[in-house]
């Protein structure tokens, strides 16, 4: 392994101080002079015609100053996603509760919500659709388009039938998960300024910055070099800052444009909920068959999505889903299809993870399931079936080098003492405690899906005191790109830590670079970094060396560069000396990085090629308490072992993995998000609860880094990935304690304790 300065130390996150003393600036921390605020009138049903809509009443509010609907808008009433579905603001129907419908501006925020209150909305109640699977049935009230599918994909190999008829043993269930609200402490927001030459300034609270100048652009009818969009510090996303941000930017920018004065809009906690993207709720029905040796021989899913109103991101969203849908096992015969389906709910979108936690908790609970049959060990019979380097995936992908599967799987049963827990779970009076296992992969980045996005670009500036600013595409939102970054241009540089400052975006200082998603920052813009960074490097590095032989250095010694500094026969020269070197020769100390993913091959005809450039890997063990008078489970400890590349940053490593799991566990355990004829019923932190460090398990997390050559520094990717594979873990794990198997999450403990009267 190359010796690193930067790469793989556990140095201090850059955004600490400001976060941790509460100095940092969040989108509502923003104020300009003049500036207004603006307030949601929101959609009260399900599904509505808008017969008008007047603001008479909210007009006698102090301060009111106007209404902003769908007439106000200059550009092509459809905010651009991936299906261009959704208008920024409806025009003749709603078709969700909480839909924005209009926007009340005001000279305080107070004002505004107590006027957008009394805006009055005429409307027509039409008929609606709650339920997916019913909204997949030929009879049902059609909603989108001729039969409510906003997505579809397969994937199919083999002879699935015929691998059934033949198999020794088969198992087959039907699983279903609910939504996952992504509580970001800070809620959606931004500021829209108005520019004096006609152009607009957002600043937002978003993952995405150019999904942002995407729908800025076009809800406003502006060229993109008149737009500017500026992150501001983003307190947590996990997915749901991806789309929707540009959404309430459009809005924010709409007032704007109409009052021609600066515009605040900030979402309050229950219309987040109510209206903001989540994760999708997912129905499976999975079935695995194996033969009389236990080899698994063929897989067969239907797994379908809640969409909700709009599409958004339900195409990305299930397309991993499905790519993901039979877990990391080699299997020659398979058949998935896959649905998302539209309902008069909110629309749904990212949510870490991405689609794959859903059908992991089914996969990965029949998979213990099918050992059970088979009269395996559960984790033997992973082992048994994982997929290896030089293997092929389900979509006929081959596996390289860089696949940990087998390590993590064995690491984890390792130190979980499995063998001894899963042969004896524990009693204790009412007590009891058992253990259970999964294993998942995850490919990094877009995929062939998105694989117009997967790019990123970077700009690297080096100051004459030798100071270092780098603009990336893509954005800190508490995983620590920021920081990781940081090393990543430290590291190419050997530049002190310490001299490199990372900015927040500015979509007008580093072109498109995709969205801040699916784990690829690290792998994305750590390359386009290093793209930029290595000429500067050269010249850095010739310098030195002019600089060391100036200054009579030996030269028949070699240059050593290490920590910010270089060496040579004796003589030493720092960064600082040798960058105001480089501008004294005038050499250009700034540059352009650009990064594009390989291409995948995937045909979406049948889901066959290479879905992803490259695969991260994880296993969990998960030891659960129940209690047999009350179904209440509780996590004790979970055991995961992860290969994602190399480790940037060790300490920001384990927060991912801490907080992946703990968030992992929340929905497994606690979040339980109601509707009742289309109408959310807790939209709220009482009534929706969901897991707090006291309900913490303990942890045992280790990573095995398997190299990933394209990888900066043979990084993959990893913020995703740790809340994968708990649902299931969890789920198991209840299962050997007390022999309840529950199909449905959240595992509550009234479902649990149904499931131990059966018996
Ligand atoms: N960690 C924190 N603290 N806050 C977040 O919002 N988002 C997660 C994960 N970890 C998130 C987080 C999600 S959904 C993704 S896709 C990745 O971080 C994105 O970061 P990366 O691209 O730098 O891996
Ligand atoms: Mo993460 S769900 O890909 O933003």
């Amino acid at each position: 392994m190359e010796k690193l300065s930067f790469v793989g130390k556990s140095l201090p996150r850059k955004d600490a101080l400001i976060k941790a003393t509460g100095r940092a600036q969040y989108a509502a921390d923003r104020d300009f002079a003049g500036m207004l605020h603006a307030a949601a009138v929101r959609s009260p049903r399900p599904r509505i015609k808008i017969l008008s809509i007047s603001d008479k009443a909210a007009r006698r509010v102090p301060g009111y100053v106007t209404l902003v609907t769908y007439k106000d808008i200059k550009g092509v009433n459809k905010w651009p996603v991936v299906m261009q579905d959704y208008p920024f603001l409806p025009q003749g129907e709603a078709r969700f509760a909480g839909e924005t419908v209009a926007l009340v501006v005001a000279d305080s925020a107070r004002a505004a919500k107590k006027a957008a209150a009394l805006v009055e909305i005429k409307y027509k109640e039409l008929p609606s659709v709650a339920d997916p699977l019913k909204a997949l049935e030929k009879g049902s009230v059609k909603i989108y388009g001729k039969d409510n599918i906003v997505s579809s994909f397969v994937i199919k190999k083999g002879a699935v039938d015929k691998a059934f008829e033949k198999a020794a043993f088969t198992v087959e269930g039907e699983f279903s998960t609910n939504y996952q609200v992504h509580a970001y402490l800070e809620t959606q927001g931004a500021v829209a300024v108005p520019e004096a030459d006609g152009g607009m300034t957002v600043h937002s609270s978003t993952q995405c910055p150019f999904y942002v100048l995407d729908a800025v652009a076009a809800a406003l009818a502006l060229p993109y070099h008149k737009v500017k969009i500026l992150q501001t510090v983003t307190g947590g996303g996990f997915g749901g800052k991806e789309d929707v941000p540009a959404l309430v930017a459009s809005h924010a920018a709409l007032c704007a444009a109409k009052t021609g004065r600066p515009v605040k809009l900030i979402y309050g906690r229950k219309e987040d909920f109510q209206s903001m993207s989540k994760r999708h709720p997912g129905w499976a029905r999975v079935a695995y068959a194996a033969d009389k040796n236990g080899r698994i021989t063929a897989c067969r899913v239907k797994y379908v999505l809640d969409g909700g109103a709009y599409s958004t991101l339900s195409p990305i969203v299930l397309w991993r889903g499905t790519v993901h849908a039979a877990g990391p096992y080699k299997i020659a015969n398979v058949d998935i299809q896959t649905y998302a389906a539209a309902t008069n709910k909110v629309p749904c979108g990212a949510f870490r993870g991405f689609g794959q936690p859903q059908i992991c908790f089914a996969q990965e609970s029949l998979i213990d399931e099918l050992a059970e049959k088979v009269g395996v060990d559960p984790v033997q019979f992973r082992l048994n079936n994982l997929l290896a380097p030089g293997d092929k995936t389900i979509t006929g992908q081959k596996l390289n080098s860089s696949c940990g599967l087998k390590e993590v799987v064995q690491a984890v049963k390792r130190r979980s003492g499995w063998d001894k827990k899963v042969l004896s779970p524990k009693r204790q009076g009412d007590v009891v405690t058992g253990i259970g296992f999964s294993a998942t992969y995850y490919g990094v980045g877009l995929g062939a899906k998105g694989r117009y996005l997967d790019r990123a670009g970077a700009f690297v500036n080096v100051y004459k005191d030798s100071s270092v600013t780098v603009n990336v595409g893509n954005t800190e939102m508490g995983q620590g790109a920021l920081t990781v970054l940081a090393q990543i241009t430290a590291e190419t540089l050997n530049a002190p830590y310490d001299s490199v400052r990372v900015e927040e975006v500015d979509s007008s200082k580093v072109p498109d670079s995709g969205p801040t998603v699916a784990s690829r920052t690290t792998l994305m813009s750590g390359n386009a970094i290093i793209e930029a960074a290595t000429p500067i490097r050269e010249r850095v590095f010739k310098t030195a060396y002019d600089m060391l032989i100036a200054e009579g250095a030996d030269a028949s010694k070699p240059m050593l560069a290490a920590g910010g500094l270089f060496s040579m026969g004796g003589k030493v020269v720092d960064f600082k000396k040798v960058a105001a070197g480089c501008w004294d020769r005038r050499q250009k100390m700034s540059e352009q990085g650009w990064y594009a993913a390989p291409r995948t091959t995937f045909k979406m005809e049948d889901g066959q090629g290479d879905a992803y450039v490259i695969y991260s890997y994880s296993a969990d063990a998960a030891e659960v308490e129940v209690d047999l008078r009350t179904g209440v489970a509780k996590v004790k400890k979970i055991w995961a072992a992860y290969d994602v590349g190399k480790i940037v940053n060790p300490r920001l490593a384990m927060g991912q993995a801490q907080g992946g799991i703990l968030q992992g566990m929340s929905w497994a355990m606690f979040e339980n998000l109601v509707y009742k004829n289309g109408i959310m019923v807790n939209p709220n932190f009482t009534d929706y609860v969901i897991a707090t460090t006291a309900d913490k398990p303990e942890y045992d997390i280790i990573f095995i880094e398997k190299p990933y050559a394209e990888g900066p520094y043979k990084a993959k990717g990893m913020g995703e990935v740790p809340l994968i594979g708990v649902a299931p873990a969890v789920a198991n794990a209840i299962k050997n304690a007390c022999g309840a198997r529950v199909r449905s999450v959240p595992l509550l403990p009234e479902k649990i304790w149904n499931e131990i009267k059966k018996g």
